[in-house]
């Protein structure tokens, strides 16, 4: 095992192999590869070998691969200082490109989000996409944001005349949908918005990427209420929000809450106090009939004196049949067992008209902890779903129109009561003015959950002052949500009202660079650049961070910062990791540091400044206490 600390992010396709191998062991050569043809025999009949497939395809497609499996060499350095609550929030506003943002989260949050909203650039003819998007990389944002070059290359925008207009879209989708799907926990569920341009091209994209059993839906979202006059010859009113799970099977989907009416209908109480209503024990509609489930047709037993209940024989109780409205034999909507089990919730009425006695269940207004809800339908039609009600939003706190079509909050909200548990993380990767972070920090407010965000957000430049970049207008929105909900309500139940900002660059380590010859002057020559391999100007936090982000640890884990014998070190998870960024290290305080028993510990290249004898008395000191031993 080398010691060098693996400074890449996650091998996306080393993980979807091992993935393979663990559901087909049988498929592994004895190199570790994947045997393809004993694969197709484990598959039988399942695999299809014609050449002509069915699907999607695009200029550019097969080239899209290569940018999911080119690893990032970047990092995200935090900047506390535009930070609302550093130390202690757990929700975070990357400042980036999120195609190496997505690779940057994979070892620390692969697996780990509940929800995903996204509402990217709908391809109107007017939007920024990177313009050569299969070799788009790091360097391709450094130089749009000015980072390295002269200045910054220009934002232009994709136009419906370029003959590649679609493919551009599809090229700048793909690899963004397909490293997101990693991140989502199993039960997780990602929402998509767009319109007309592109959602066909959408369904198919998410589709094939998420597979099509995994299709919740494609709501019609009434987001234009007034029409777009400019339209030829209809005004549209609506775009969509494709809905789509990691495994429909594990998903868990909330619905909405009540409406006054429906809430209305619970109007019984019972004798703690609790809103219930009455619902027929016999089965409506489809499938209600004696032989559809004949084991479901038995009698109950009523008393009449005072009404009571027997699922068996008892004497001077009358026997009572499920019988439809036209008189012929129907069935229970509960089996026998069930109805001996729940017996409590069973009650029984004379129905005078008919002179007969029927069976009901009482039917709950709150469940154990769940408020109930309804199921949201397929068109979401409502005055605070609109974009106009989102750009008010917006400008009432910004107080400023630098933002261009931000969606409603409440839109995000009911999106989030769907996706999102109560203490879950979101993410939202093209974040525009960083609606998702409002409806969160709302929705918390509103029923004291503790949901996460995480946003990403290019720094796509506005050409204004007053924000100069649209991640400008991002970080400031969610600063003054957070100070409008504080103001509202003194934050008395101390929820996570913050966020840690994380910007996208280059490495804090000048990489080996493999392109220089290999002649015994150029390696002595990468060798001496090597001697101080941090790069200039970056900080013991900025290394910090993309120790833990490459080690696979949360960008929001709690840091400590400790001295032991005169050494600064971080303590992360209550010691699990121990960082030391000394550079002048010694072996009393290395013994020091190893002394405290952490599961692993780094210490900084430069910090044994050569002295291989310290190193290898470090490393051996490790061993013995059977601690992880790495170096950046
Ligand atoms: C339609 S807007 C999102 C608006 C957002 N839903 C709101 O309510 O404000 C799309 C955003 O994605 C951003 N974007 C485009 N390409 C991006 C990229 N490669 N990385 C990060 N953000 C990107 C754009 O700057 C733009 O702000």
């Amino acid at each position: 095992m080398t010691d060098k600390l693996n400074l890449q992010s996650l091998n996306i396709p080393e993980e979807k192999r091992e993935e393979l191998l663990r559901l087909f062991p049988e498929v592994r050569t004895e190199g570790g590869q994947i045997d393809f043809d004993r694969l197709r025999l484990a598959l039988g009949e399942l695999v299809d070998t014609g050449k002509e497939r069915y699907g999607l395809n695009w200029p550019g497609k097969s080239a899209c691969f290569k940018a999911i499996q080119t690893p990032s060499m970047g990092t995200l350095l935090p900047a506390p200082e535009e930070s609302v609550n550093f130390d202690t929030t757990e929700n975070l506003i990357i400042e980036g490109d999120n195609l190496e943002a997505l690779k940057l989260l994979q070892k620390s949050y692969i697996g780990k989000v509940k929800m995903i909203y996204i509402d990217p650039p709908y391809n109107t003819g007017n939007d920024f996409i990177y313009p050569d998007n299969y070799s788009e990389s790091l360097q391709t944002y450094l130089e749009y944001t000015g980072q390295t070059g002269e200045e910054g290359k220009r934002f232009s925008s994709n136009t419906d005349t370029d003959g590649r207009f679609h493919s551009k879209w599809l090229n700048m989708m793909y690899p963004r949908l397909y490293l997101a799907r990693d991140l989502l926990r199993d039960d997780g569920v990602i929402f998509i918005s767009v319109d007309d341009g592109e959602v066909d091209n959408l369904l198919k994209l998410s589709k094939e990427i998420f597979g099509e059993e995994n299709f919740i839906a494609s709501i019609a979202v009434v987001s234009n209420p007034r029409g777009r006059q400019s339209d030829r010859y209809v005004a549209t009113v609506h775009d969509y929000m494709l809905i789509l799970a990691k495994n429909i099977d594990a998903s868990e989907i909330g619905g909405a809450p009540l409406t006054k009416d429906q809430a209305a209908e619970f109007s019984l109480r019972d004798s703690n106090g609790d809103y219930y209503r009455l619902l027929g024990l016999r089965q409506r509609g489809s499938a209600s009939r004696r032989e559809d489930r004949p084991d479901m047709f038995f009698p109950i037993y009523v008393k009449p004196s005072d009404l009571s209940i027997s699922i068996t024989p008892v004497d001077g109780f009358v026997p009572i049949y499920p019988k439809k409205s036209d008189g012929t034999e129907g069935r229970w909507m509960w089996g026998k067992q069930k109805c001996i089990r729940d017996k409590e919730l069973l009650v029984s009425r004379l129905i005078e008209r008919r002179d007969e006695y029927d069976i009901f269940v009482k039917d709950y207004l709150i469940k154990g902890e769940e408020e109930r809800t309804r199921k949201f339908k397929s068109i979401w039609d409502g005055g605070n779903y609109n974009n106009q009600f989102g750009t008010q939003e917006v400008k009432s706190l910004i107080k400023s129109d630098a933002m261009s079509f931000p969606k409603s909050s409440r839109l995000i909200v009911d999106a989030c009561r769907m996706g999102l548990g109560g203490k879950d993380i979101a993410l939202d990767f093209f974040a525009g003015s960083g609606t998702t972070a409002h409806a969160v920090l709302d929705l918390n407010k509103q029923d004291g959950g503790n949901r996460k965000f995480i946003l990403v957000q290019l720094p796509e430049p506005t050409d204004r002052t007053d924000y100069p970049t649209i991640a400008d207008i991002t970080k400031e929105r969610v600063r003054r949500v957070i100070k409008k909900l504080n103001d509202e309500d003194g934050n008395e139940k101390q929820q996570d009202r913050g966020f840690r900002v994380f910007k996208l660059a280059e490495s804090n380590f000048t990489p080996w660079d493999g392109s220089i010859g290999q002649s015994p002057e150029d390696i002595s020559r990468q060798m001496e650049i090597h001697i101080e391999h941090v790069r200039q100007g970056r900080t013991d936090q900025d290394i910090l961070y993309e120790i833990l982000l490459k080690s696979g640890f949360p960008l929001s884990i709690p840091v400590e910062t400790l001295q032991v014998d005169g050494k600064t070190i971080y303590s992360i998870s209550d010691g699990i990791m121990l960082v030391c960024l000394d550079r002048t290290l010694n072996m009393p305080s290395v013994q020091a540091i190893v002394d405290r028993l952490p599961e692993r510990v780094v210490f900084l290249d430069e910090g044994f400044a050569g002295n291989d004898a310290l190193k290898v008395n470090a490393k051996e000191a490790c061993k013995l206490k059977n601690i992880v031993f790495k170096v950046v």
